[in-house]
């Protein structure tokens, strides 16, 4: 698409949200970065919560971990861009690994990857012998590579339901593994920070968990639920299972980034709240025009926000940053990856 069609079909997206001036100024941007992606044979995957002109220019495929996943694991394209933290971008790699990686910033980390490292992993696994590991993906390679399966946060209740084992380890989200042991009738403890009360007996618990949190979702708390339903009686609340278990039961709906977009999608609420990153609110609100979606414009997750267009365009450019696993920890952690893929 040359200029002036890309300019009008972001304009026909984003005119209600962004003033002019901005979208004509990403749209010469975007225009540069779907021809070099075209000439140099790359694909753009673009996760919900990327900035709205990005969302809804460059990207080949936009989603949720679990459908990204699934495409990197897919395409035939020499490069893959990835619009999206580090951890999602090593899993392209370890699931395809001769393509050539990038993420268009250096670090767009992530807190609950920080949270825990391989030797926590190894030492749960020696506390616990023989219990299977199910790790949420968003961690690094080195802890995906001690695991038996991964899930996402669209498959994770089903992950645990798969393995059919009395007992598991389900790590690092603190309120996932919660919200995941209300969802199966689980019983969960987390041996890191209590030990066992004296009434468990190892039978009593049945996921063991880890107490990371995503430094997004755990800002959200029932009293803002309450006051905003006090605001706006009719608004359908949505949260991602990343939130308290108390949040989420206070929520009309929770499901991963890519659910909550459907949810909205197929239903008829007066208006909407998405209690997640709030880009999405923006591209909901782009999407569906007759959609109205409240914001919360404080939460923002900074490691996301670090993927720009500008970002990308020097990304292409320049063939940066490389994303790279070493190949001994890239054949372990391939195997709890494709564990998950096959079942969801
Ligand atoms: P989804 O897999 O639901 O897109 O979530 C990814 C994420 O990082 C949420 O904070
Ligand atoms: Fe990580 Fe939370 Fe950002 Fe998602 S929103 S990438 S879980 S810090």
């Amino acid at each position: 698409m040359n200029f002036e069609q890309t300019y009008e079909m972001m304009k026909s997206k984003l005119g209600r949200i962004l003033p002019d001036f901005e979208i004509k100024y990403k749209a010469e941007l975007a225009v540069q970065i779907n021809q070099l992606k075209n000439e140099k044979n790359a694909i753009i995957l673009g996760h919900n919560y990327m900035e709205p002109a990005l969302y809804h220019s460059i990207p080949d495929l936009v989603g949720d971990s679990l459908e990204l996943s699934r495409r990197a694991a897919q395409t035939d394209k020499d490069i893959i861009i990835f619009c999206g933290v580090r951890f999602m971008a090593e899993t392209a790699k370890i699931l395809n690994p001769s393509k050539t990686v990038l993420l268009p910033a250096q670090k767009a980390g992530c807190s609950l990857a920080e949270s825990i490292s391989a030797n926590d992993v190894r030492n749960l696994k020696k506390k616990f012998p023989g219990v299977p590991v199910v790790t949420y993906i968003n961690t690094y390679a080195d802890v995906k590579a001690e695991s038996d399966i991964c899930c996402t946060s669209g498959n994770a209740a089903a992950v645990v339901k798969s393995l059919k084992s009395q007992t598991v380890i389900f790590i690092p989200d603190e309120y996932l593994a919660k919200n995941v042991a209300a969802e199966t009738g689980k019983h969960i403890i987390f041996p890191s920070r209590k030990p066992r009360a004296k009434k468990d007996t190892v039978l009593d618990y049945q996921i063991i968990g880890w107490t990371g949190r995503c430094e997004v979702h755990e800002k959200f708390t029932v009293e803002d639920i309450e006051n905003i339903r006090k605001q706006f009686p009719e608004v359908l609340i949505l949260a991602h299972p990343e939130c308290s278990p108390e949040v989420v039961q206070a929520s009309d709906f929770s499901g991963s980034t890519s659910a909550m977009v459907r949810y909205v999608e197929n239903s008829r609420a007066a208006s909407y709240l998405l209690l997640t990153e709030c880009s999405m609110g923006d591209n909901i609100a782009a999407s569906y025009p007759d959609k109205e979606m409240l914001r919360l414009c404080s939460v923002r997750c900074p490691h996301m926000n670090e993927i720009t267009l500008e970002e990308t365009l020097q990304s292409l450019l320049k063939i940066r940053y490389v994303i790279d696993v070493p190949e001994e920890i890239r054949i372990r952690a391939r195997q709890p990856l494709e564990r998950m893929l096959a079942i969801s």
